[in-house]
């Protein structure tokens, strides 16, 4: 057997191994980290490459690749949507992704990215509702139980201070299984059975429900003055959650508008309909919250720099642990040009 050369590999980091260092790290101190990571990467919004991601439409859902690059470090996620699966026994959202260094372009890091999409997603709502909430928001309305809805909690309790959340799905099960995981770590919960009683007093309203089709989760007759909406379910053309009417009453932040105009709530809208990017939010360039009445929403699709920030964490924290493995992945034969002779020593060896 011939033995892989050094360049033949890349750190690995699987479920189980992803599982053991957000473990060793802490759930709600990983998100606090990864939040920063995000807002950081938010700050140097410019320097990015940035393209609306890459997606594969079918009858059930849809299949994405999300690319960006820094200039130094180039990133993608394979991330799929199917909100038809949850009922075959699979989930909606499944991903893996990738790191490289731009000078060689030889890949440095290769993760599952289905619980990291999890943690970025909700480290990404709650740093933005960190900048729009109203101040001194300490109970949230969380619509749509599924796979997100207790990441989406537990960082809006470590990052801005929740302290109640408030449940609802339209299956009930759902809700359960949520309030059984959220109870035990400290959050008040309630359990409610329509949208209306979930959204009772809550200053954040988290809507994360699939559904592949234009959905009605929130209508304007439903929300008042001084709540921020934090809307992360419709994401796909022909996928939204929010009532047209909402969106015109509110000020609407977005991650990056070529991609939300097709994907996000905002695809109801003209194409000229104001948006606010939320890296200028970040920067001081634009204004996030200006009153106590105002209606904040925050039309989240995710976006490819918030993977790659989250990839960039992943690669950082597994310094020092045995959180990866090495795959061989490179084919590296010892005279670069000699790719065919190295398949045919194999042969022999
Ligand atoms: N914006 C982002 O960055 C981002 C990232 C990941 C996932 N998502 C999206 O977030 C959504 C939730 O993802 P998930 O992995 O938790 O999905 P999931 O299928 O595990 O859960 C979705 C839940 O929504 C519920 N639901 C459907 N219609 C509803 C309605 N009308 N009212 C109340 N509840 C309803 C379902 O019963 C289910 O429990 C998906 O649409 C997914 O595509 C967005």
């Amino acid at each position: 057997m011939l033995e892989p050369s050094p360049q033949a590999f890349v750190p690995f980091v699987s479920v189980e191994n992803m599982m053991r260092l957000v473990h060793q790290i802490g759930v709600e101190t990983a998100l606090k980290e990864l939040a920063d990571y995000i807002e950081a990467d938010f700050r140097r919004w410019e320097l990015f490459d940035k393209t609306p991601r890459l997606a594969s439409h079918s009858r059930d859902g849809v299949i994405e690749l999300m690319p960006t690059s820094d200039g130094e470090v180039y990133g993608f996620k394979y991330v799929n949507g199917h909100p038809k699966n949850t009922r075959e026994g699979l989930q909606t959202v499944t991903a893996l992704g990738l790191l490289a260094e731009v000078a060689t372009g030889y890949p440095v890091l290769f993760t599952e990215m289905t619980l990291l999409t999890a943690l970025r997603t909700a480290a990404t709502s709650a740093m933005v509702a960190r900048h729009l909430a109203p101040k001194g928001t300490r109970t949230m309305a969380l619509i749509g139980n599924g796979a997100q809805a207790e990441f989406q909690a537990m960082a809006m309790r470590a990052i801005c201070g929740i302290e109640a959340v408030r449940l609802y799905d339209i299956d009930p099960a759902a809700t359960r299984k949520a309030h059984r995981n959220l109870a035990p770590l400290g959050l008040e919960v309630t359990s409610c059975r329509t949208a209306e009683e979930a959204i009772e007093g809550a200053g954040i309203i988290t809507t994360c429900t699939a559904d592949k089709q234009y959905a009605t989760i929130l209508t304007d007759n439903m929300i008042g003055a001084g709540v921020h909406i934090n809307a992360i379910g419709g994401d796909c053309p022909g996928k939204t959650e929010i009532h047209p009417d909402i969106l015109c009453r509110a000020d609407v932040f977005v991650e990056y508008p070529p991609q939300t105009r097709i994907e996000g709530d905002i695809q109801q809208m003209p194409a000229d309909f104001p948006v606010v990017e939320m890296w200028e939010v970040i920067t001081g360039k634009a204004k996030g919250r200006v009153s106590d009445r105002q209606l904040t929403l925050f039309d989240g699709v995710g976006f490819a720099i918030e993977d790659f920030s989250a990839l960039r964490y992943v690669r950082d924290r597994l310094v020092g642990t045995d959180c990866a493995e090495l795959l061989d992945m490179i084919a590296d034969p010892d005279d670069p040009r000699d790719l065919f002779g190295m398949l045919q020593r194999a042969r022999a060896a």
